[in-house]
């Protein structure tokens, strides 16, 4: 696929095929994920996958069982409330991997690093015909010691992109773009 082309496929996708990802192609996604500039390149990067349908169910459920008592102190999610109250919610929209992109301490801006390489890894799985959709709702449920522990996550480490990846059920409409804001063009 052009590149430009990859650009407009990319969609946010939420069904998938119960097809699993083997781990070459998971790997092929964070070697696209890695090439992504970071300041002072650090590169400060570190990667989790959890595979499965089955368990990406178990862990979106407890995501939501996190995300549902706090929505009252985020009025900004407030109009989410009923689709993340519905039990048939899917955090994780049965997709069959999630890669959970962390940021390393002692780098300069690893937001702004791990959402390039975020980008880089989900325009990758858009060239090889895959669906993705990072979950942001998912983010704060990594970011516990005990969440971090259990996972083998050092705890300085702080996780920032929440990334499902799988074969797209069907196709997803393109989302339109607002016309770009110029404020200057000298
Ligand atoms: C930081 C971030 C967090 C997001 N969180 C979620 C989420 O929790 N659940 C979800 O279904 N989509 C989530 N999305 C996807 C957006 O809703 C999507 O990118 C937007 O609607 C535009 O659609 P498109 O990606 O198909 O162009 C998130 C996207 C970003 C960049």
């Amino acid at each position: 696929m052009e590149f430009m082309d990859v650009l407009t496929a990319r969609r946010s996708v939420r069904s998938y095929t119960p097809t699993p990802l083997d781990r070459a192609t998971i790997e092929k996604l964070i070697h696209a994920a890695i090439q992504a500039p970071s300041a002072t390149n650090t590169q400060p990067w570190a990667f989790g996958v959890i595979t499965g349908v089955e368990r990406l169910k178990e862990y979106g459920d407890r995501v939501k069982a996190k995300l549902l008592p706090a929505l009252d102190q985020m009025p900004e999610l407030e109009r989410y409330r009923d689709m993340i109250t519905d039990p048939k919610y899917n955090v994780f929209h049965g997709a069959p991997a999630l890669v959970v992109i962390y940021g390393k301490p002692a780098s300069l801006l690893p937001e702004i690093d791990c959402a390039l390489a975020a980008q880089n890894l989900m325009l990758a799985a858009a060239a090889m015909n895959l669906g993705t959709c990072w979950i942001g709702f998912a983010q704060e449920f990594f970011d516990p010691p005990a969440v971090k522990a259990e996972l083998g996550v050092p705890e300085s480490y702080k996780a920032i992109a929440p990334i499902i990846v799988g074969h797209p059920a069907g196709t997803t409409p393109p989302v339109p773009r607002n016309t770009p804001e110029v404020v200057y063009w000298m």
